[in-house]
C-alpha cells in the first residue's frame, strides 16, 4: 500500500494514478449513489478522503460500515473538488479486513484524556494520542543522534540492582521468595541468601552507577532505559515505570555537565520541530497555544544558572503564596521550580550547589562542606526536567559521606574502585524521557506520554 503520510508530502507523485491505500475508518458517511470515508493510516494524523460509487459491487455493504473497520481501497487519486481537502480517492474496489463491532469506544466526538486512559490500548487511534507518540518516537531517535554524533558510547545498565543509586529507598523489590514462607535469618531478617541471586535485589532506580563504570573506560557514555520507583507520590508527573537518558562525562565538570545539557535541549527541539511540524502545529492549535513560542525563544535563549542559595532568598520574599515551606535545607517543590522558571526568570534556569543533605551521596563536596556540585535543570510549565551533578572522585571524601549516610562500603566496592583505579574528575545527569515528551507537546499529564502508563494503583494493560 501507498502510505498517507507519502501521500500528503508529496502528491503530485500520486496524482491521477492508481494506488492502494489500507488503514482504519474514521468516519463513513453515504447516500443512496454514493459515499465518503476518512480513512487513516496511521503514518499520518491527517486522513485520505475516500469516494465510493453505487457502482461499487459491495456498495450496500460497505455503506453500513462503522467507525473503526479495517479497509484496503483501490483507486484512482484525484484532485478533490472539496475545500477541506486537496485530494481524494475516487475507489474502485474496497475491501473489508476486519470489521468493527458496534460498541467501538472511539466514536467522533472530543474523548477527554482521563477517558482515553481507559482504553490506553485503541487512544493511539486517536489524532493526540498518535501525534504524542509519533513525537515520542522521533524525540528518541533525535537523543541517540546527539550523544551518537559526539561520539558518546551507548551503554545498556542492568534493571535489576543490588545497589539503591539515589539512596531514598524508593525500590521495588525483585525475588522469587514465596512471601507467605520468607526464610529468616537468626536476627529474625529476611534471609535473601537463599533466593535467585542470593542478596536482596530490586528494579533500578538510575543506571548512574553502572554507567559511571563505563565512563571511566570510553570516556564519554550514555545510557537511554526504563527505570522505576515506588515514589508515593500521585502526581501529574510521576510514573514508577519511566525512561531516563543518562550521559555520563569523564575530565568534566559540573559547568561542562551543563553546557552539555542546555546543547541537547536545544538540538532536540530543533529536531522535532524539523521532523514532526504537523504534530507540532497540531499540539499548538489544541493542546497549548503558546508551545511554538515557548519552544522557539528556548532555542534562542542562554538558560540561566542560579545557585540554590539565591534560588532560596527569591522564594523566600514571597513565601506566602506557597502550599509548602521555603527555607535554606528543604528541598524545592514543584510550585517552587515552576515560580521560579515563570515568574522570575521565564526561561529554563540550571539551580546549582544545593545543600548536601537533601542530595544524594556520590555528588561532589563544595568546599564550603554544606553544598554539593549539583545542577537541576527547571523549565516553565513543569519544573525539573534535570537532575544531575559532579561526581565525588575523591576516595576519601566519597567513604566519608557514605559512612554518613550509612551505606554499607561492601556493597559498593566496585563503585569506590573507580575512585582507586584511575579515577578522574567527572558528571553526569538524568533527563526524564517523558518529562522532556510533556515539555515539547504541552501535555500536562505524565499518564498522557507513556503508552502504558504504571502509576499508583495503576498497572493495566
Ligand atoms: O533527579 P533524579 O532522581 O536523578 C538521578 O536519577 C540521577 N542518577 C541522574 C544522573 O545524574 N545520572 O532523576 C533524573 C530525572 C528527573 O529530573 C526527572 O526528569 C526524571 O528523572 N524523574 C522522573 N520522571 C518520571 N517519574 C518519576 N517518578 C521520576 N523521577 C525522576
Ligand atoms: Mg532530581
Amino acid at each position: 500500500s501507498t502510505l498517507i503520510k507519502d501521500i500528503y508530502r508529496n502528491s503530485a507523485l500520486y496524482l491521477n494514478q492508481e494506488i492502494e491505500v489500507s488503514g482504519w475508518v474514521r468516519t463513513l458517511r453515504a447516500s443512496k449513489a454514493f459515499g465518503f470515508i476518512e480513512l487513516n493510516d496511521g503514518t499520518f494524523f491527517k486522513n485520505i478522503q475516500v469516494v465510493f460509487e453505487e457502482g461499487l459491487e459491495n456498495y450496500a455493504e460497505i455503506t453500513k460500515l462503522t467507525t473503526g473497520t479495517s479497509l484496503i481501497v483501490k483507486g484512482i487519486l484525484a484532485e478533490s473538488p472539496g475545500a477541506k481537502q486537496p485530494f481524494e480517492l475516487k475507489a474502485q474496489t474496497i475491501v473489508v479486513e476486519g470489521e468493527c463491532a458496534s460498541d467501538y469506544p472511539l466514536q467522533k466526538k472530543r474523548h477527554s484524556f482521563e477517558y482515553l486512559r481507559t482504553i490506553a490500548h485503541l487512544r493511539p487511534r486517536t489524532n493526540t494520542f498518535a501525534a504524542v507518540f509519533r513525537v515520542r518516537s522521533i524525540v528518541a531517535f533525535a537523543i541517540h543522534q546527539f550523544f551518537q554524533e559526539r561520539g558518546f558510547v551507548y551503554v545498556n545498565t542492568p534493571l535489576i540492582t543490588g545497589s539503591d543509586a539515589e539512596g531514598a529507598g524508593e525500590m521495588f523489590r525483585v525475588t522469587t521468595l514465596d512471601l507467605n514462607a520468607l526464610p529468616r535469618t537468626e536476627e529474625g531478617k529476611i534471609d535473601f541468601s537463599k533466593d535467585f541471586f542470593g542478596k536482596e535485589t530490586n528494579l533500578t532506580v538510575s543506571g548512574q552507577l553502572n554507567a559511571e563504570t563505563y565512563c571511566m573506560a570510553f570516556r564519554n557514555v550514555y545510557t537511554f532505559g526504563p527505570t522505576f520507583r515506588a515514589e508515593n507520590s500521585n502526581t501529574a508527573r510521576h510514573a514508577a515505570e519511566f525512561w531516563m537518558i543518562e550521559p555520563e562525562i569523564a575530565f568534566a565538570n559540573l559547568e561542562d555537565d551543563m553546557e552539555l545539557a542546555e546543547d541537547m535541549i536545544k538540538y532536540i527541539i530543533n529536531y522535532v520541530l524539523e521532523k514532526a511540524p504537523e504534530e507540532m502545529a497540531f499540539f499548538n492549535e489544541f493542546v497549548d497555544k503558546n508551545l511554538l513560542e515557548r519552544l522557539n525563544n528556548i532555542v534562542q535563549s542562554d538558560f540561566e544558572r542560579v545557585t540554590y542559595t539565591r534560588a532560596i532568598e527569591l522564594l523566600e520574599k514571597v513565601k506566602d503564596q506557597f502550599e509548602y515551606p521555603v527555607e535554606w535545607g528543604t528541598d524545592l517543590q514543584t510550585e517552587h521550580e515552576r515560580y521560579l522558571t515563570e515568574q522570575v526568570f521565564k526561561k529554563p534556569i540550571f539551580v546549582i550547589d544545593y545543600p548536601k543533605d537533601i542530595k544524594a551521596f556520590y555528588m561532589r563536596m563544595n568546599e564550603d562542606q554544606k553544598t554539593v556540585a549539583a545542577m537541576d535543570l527547571l523549565v516553565p510549565g513543569i519544573g525539573e526536567i534535570i537532575g544531575g551533578s559532579q561526581r565525588e572522585e575523591r576516595l576519601e571524601a566519597l567513604e566519608k559521606r557514605m559512612k554518613e549516610l550509612g551505606l554499607k562500603q561492601e556493597d559498593y566496592s566496585w563503585y569506590l574502585d573507580l575512585r582507586k583505579y584511575g579515577g578522574t574528575h567527572h558528571a553526569g545527569y538524568g533527563l526524564g524521557f517523558e518529562r522532556i515528551i510533556m515539555y515539547l507537546t504541552g501535555i500536562s499529564n505524565i499518564r498522557d506520554v507513556i503508552a502504558f502508563p504504571r502509576t499508583v494503583k495503576n498497572a493495566e494493560f
